[in-house]
């Protein structure tokens, strides 16, 4: 990057970097209306978005852990204790079993993705008794998904996800410099990545992707090189590099992170284009916020084709109509509304096991929110958009102005009604889809979001 380049952007970063959403929803949990609708409304939402040819995906939250990465944003509760595995499986279990006698049915599974926690705190058998209850109709062209921790995983975890279709693995990576690793209570050598990975191919896995973190405490340029090399080598199909969203005041367990190891705004901009330069150097394309693909990877094939899509586990191959979130803090979404369920481990359980579902809270969307909610998705997921009908689109006349305010500053370009983001402007997504949002424009008391940058 020449010297006028940088110096703008370092300009732009001075100007732009706020806290902001990171539009996995719309509108984003802090500023849903908090009044969920009833278990009838929301069974209505589901019967009525339905269609047994296109099936209903489903999200399971494993919450647990076996030791804290200090960095870490994610609802989890930290244990050794798996003693707690049998009655959470017994509850999960109830709850889907509570879905299909309320729907009078057993939907079609289009695709089961499991999350964390950690996912492979489960042992293999009680991954294996959980799938088989979820998946007892499942589409032919099912997708199963997990996210892995490499430190957990077992070879008998693969034989068990592999035989029973869950085909498509992300591993927390995170960074593999000791230095990083020790500042974020997370040890993870190379070794152990490098023989998970073997396996991986000796099982046959279809997709494989990494989740990497910029803006650790003590990454520099050469950590993010030498990480980025390593990664290179072991050539995932897909790469998620986040930036470490560092909330404190809200997330106590941040606060064992030395604030002085963190990078600045203009440093942690740096760390993620060096990052970027290299996977590209390797064949790594740009396909959405944070994330990268090689071609032929499934991200890549619908970046391609149009399809990409956007949702609360982030990017995914087309858009869905139903989504059912099983477990704690887990979220659904009918498109006509969100839900998401208690987020205490016992409170959860304890709806559940009074026969109810544990709905805690939830947003049944307005036109308004539906007309946004599409332009923000496909800005994030095309960097470009076209605004349709100007008199769905609250406040309007302002954003007219602020979008030719980032026109001015480079990071768009503005024409006949259509949004494209520069090359410049992709880092600044989070701050183009933010004046769309008409909830944080009007609520007076602002919810604690990452800085944008
Ligand atoms: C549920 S974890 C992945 C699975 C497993 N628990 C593990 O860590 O290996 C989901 C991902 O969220 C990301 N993450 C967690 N906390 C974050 C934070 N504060 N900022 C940015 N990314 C974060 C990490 O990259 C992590 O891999
Ligand atoms: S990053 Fe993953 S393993 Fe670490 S505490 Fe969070 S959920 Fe658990």
């Amino acid at each position: 990057m020449n010297n006028a380049v940088m110096k703008n952007i370092k300009q732009l970063i001075e100007k732009y970097n706020r806290p902001g959403p990171r539009y996995t929803s719309y509108p984003p949990v802090p500023y849903w209306n908090q009044t969920p609708p009833t278990e009838e409304q929301w069974i209505g939402h589901l019967l009525a978005k339905y269609r047994e040819e296109e099936g209903v995906d489903l999200y399971v939250h494993v919450p647990y852990c076996e030791k804290l990465c200090y960095y870490c944003g994610c609802n989890r509760t930290i244990t050794r204790n798996h003693d707690l595995e049998d009655p959470y499986l017994d509850v999960v279990i109830s709850e889907w079993n509570l879905y299909k006698t309320r729907l009078g049915f057993t939907p079609k599974i289009n695709s089961l993705h499991f999350g964390g926690g950690t996912p492979t705190f489960l042992a293999p058998q009680n991954l294996k008794k959980l799938i088989l209850a979820l998946t007892e109709n499942k589409r032919d062209n099912f997708i199963g998904s997990i996210e892995i921790d490499p430190r957990t995983c077992q070879v008998e975890h693969l034989k068990v996800l592999k035989e029973l279709g869950i085909t498509r693995v992300s591993l927390g990576i995170q960074d593999f410099d000791p230095k990083v690793q020790a500042a974020i209570n997370r040890d993870q050598s190379v070794k152990m990545v490098e023989a998970l990975m073997d396996q991986l191919r000796h099982y046959k896995f279809q997709s494989i992707n990494f989740d990497l973190i910029y803006g650790l405490p003590k990454q520099t340029m050469e950590s993010i090189s030498s990480t980025m090399e390593i990664v290179a080598k072991l050539k995932p199909d897909l790469i998620a590099f986040y930036g470490y969203a560092h909330l404190p005041g809200k997330i106590k367990n941040q606060r064992l992170i030395n604030e002085n190891d963190l990078p600045s705004a203009e440093e942690r901009r740096n760390l993620y284009e060096n990052g970027k330069i290299i996977l590209q150097q390797y064949g790594y394309e740009d396909v959405g916020m944070d994330h990268f693909a090689l071609p032929g990877s499934y991200l890549y094939e619908a970046k391609s084709s149009g399809n990409l899509h956007r949702n609360f586990m982030g990017y995914v191959e087309k858009k869905s109509s139903l989504l059912i979130g099983l477990g704690p803090t887990s979220i659904s979404d009918s498109s006509m509304s969100f839900v998401q369920n208690a987020k205490e481990i016992k409170s959860y359980e304890d709806r559940i096991k009074e026969g109810k579902l544990a709905i805690e809270t939830g947003h049944a969307h307005s036109p308004e929110d539906l007309v946004v909610q599409e332009l923000i998705i496909d800005l994030m997921c095309k960097g470009e958009v076209k605004i349709g009908n100007k008199n769905n689109l609250p406040h309007y006349q302002q954003i007219e102005k602020e979008l030719l305010a980032f026109q001015d500053d480079g990071i768009l370009q503005y024409k006949d009604d259509k949004i494209i983001l520069s090359e410049t402007g992709k880092g600044f997504v989070r701050n183009v889809a933010m004046i769309f949002d008409f909830h944080l424009r009007e609520q007076s008391n602002k919810a604690r979001f990452s800085q944008t940058i």
